[in-house]
């Protein structure tokens, strides 16, 4: 925002507040709406029949206004290319995590200035898809030096970043797992902390890179002494304890949710007010894996959220509107319960209550989409509607 005063924003074909008392249904959808934006924060949302006077118009000429998207996963510092490893994926082969490394590599062996040039690339995608707020995790230094420089580059550029030093165990390091389990919880964690709001572990019994249920306690039980909240990827290449254990030690989000039992479902249920289940279709579409069923979770009473958990290895991809096409086309849910997903639930994931839906008092975070209805997000699959509003843009100059 350039400053002076109060911004109205007209001309939307329909609103999407995600709050169920602001208008129709669960969207809280308002027809022909508007919003005030002051500052950061918005002031006033509703009918624009009823809005309120404001120094400046801006006016979206007939289309949709939707809370930003909430990316609430995605391992944005990495160097090098992996497309092979996706074509071969396409030919046949498995996904087990073993790619990690090839990232790991040409991570280490890329500049500071590197690393946050290809950073800003991706964020001024993940930008131009609608998304004003994006988690990055670390989890391709896997050395002290190169995780605590791949959170210090993220915090450059979101307060959302998560330490995955217990992403996989190097390569280097494969017959002393113990030994790289003591160097992360012990002196990575302390050099990543600080610039690290989260800890996440890659829990996952069924790759021989990744980590045991033993192993994973023990990652979460560190992060949460130093003071980090804690995020798990849980079964996401079979069913295994992932989700329990998440539930267990109340971790804000457990992702993937690949394969779940009948127990895991329960469980997620029951913890609906802290553990979110974050989603992540994106990866089952470049892996060819099966979807989870999110129907079915959410009528258990499960809260979802999802990201695109873009990344080099198991999905290339940061466009939340893609996302939430395979939501709806793979998974059974509707636009309007995939577009709540993206934004609210993925703001509950991250424990945030100023992001993810419009109302007064939360952050002016708006994406337009060029279309007169958010159910467009779904129906035009692949094309490029959604944009982030940027008022300092539209501001007159002088
Ligand atoms: O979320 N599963 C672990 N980590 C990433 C993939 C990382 C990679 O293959 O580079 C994920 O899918
Ligand atoms: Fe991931």
């Amino acid at each position: 925002m350039s400053g002076a005063g109060s911004v109205l924003i007209a001309g939307a074909s329909e609103v999407v507040t995600g709050d169920a008392t602001l208008g129709r249904g669960d969207l809280g959808l308002i027809p022909d709406g508007a919003v005030v934006v002051e500052g950061d924060r918005i002031a006033w949302v509703g009918p624009a029949s009823e809005a309120p006077e404001a120094d400046r118009r801006v006016d979206v000429g007939g289309r949709t206004v939707i809370p930003g998207f909430v990316d609430s996963h995605s391992h944005l510092v990495f160097a090098g290319d992996r497309a092979r490893e996706f074509t071969a994926r396409m030919a046949g082969e498995r996904y087990d995590g073993g790619g990690i490394g090839v990232s790991v590599a040409a991570t280490r062996a890329a500049s500071d200035d590197e690393l946050r040039a290809l950073v800003a690339g991706r964020i001024a995608e993940i930008r131009a898809g609608g998304t004003t707020t994006v988690e990055i995790k670390s989890g391709y230094g896997l050395s002290v030096a190169d995780e605590e420089r791949s959170l210090r580059i993220a915090r450059e550029f979101t307060e959302e970043t998560t330490f995955l030093g217990a992403h996989v165990v190097p390569q280097a390091l494969l017959e002393e797992r113990d030994a790289y389990l003591d160097l992360v919880t012990g002196p990575m964690l302390a050099a990543c902390a600080p610039h690290a709001r989260w800890i996440d572990v890659f829990c996952e019994p069924h790759s021989a890179h990744a980590f045991t249920e033993a192993e994973s306690r023990r990652v979460l039980e560190a992060g949460r002494a130093a003071g980090l909240g804690l995020r798990v990827h849980g079964n996401q290449l079979g069913p295994g304890p992932g989700v329990r254990l998440a539930v267990e030690l109340e971790a804000a989000s457990v992702d993937h949710c690949t394969y779940l039992t009948d127990d895991d479902i329960d469980a997620l249920a029951g913890a609906a007010d802290t553990t979110v289940a974050t989603l992540l279709p994106g990866v089952e579409f470049s892996t060819r894996s099966p979807y989870p069923d999110a129907r079915r979770l959410l009528d258990a009473g499960v809260s979802l959220a999802l990201a695109s958990d873009c990344n080099p290895g198991t999905c290339y991809t940061s466009s939340m509107a893609f996302v939430i096409a395979l939501a709806v086309r793979e998974m059974g849910l509707t636009v309007a319960e995939a577009l709540l997903a993206a934004t609210a639930g993925s703001a509950m994931s991250l424990r945030r209550n100023d992001i993810g839906i419009i109302s007064t008092g939360r952050r002016a975070d708006l994406t337009v989409v060029d279309a007169p209805s958010h159910e467009h997000l779904a129906y035009r699959p692949g094309m490029a509607l959604a944009r982030v509003l940027d008022l300092i843009e539209r501001a007159p100059s002088g």
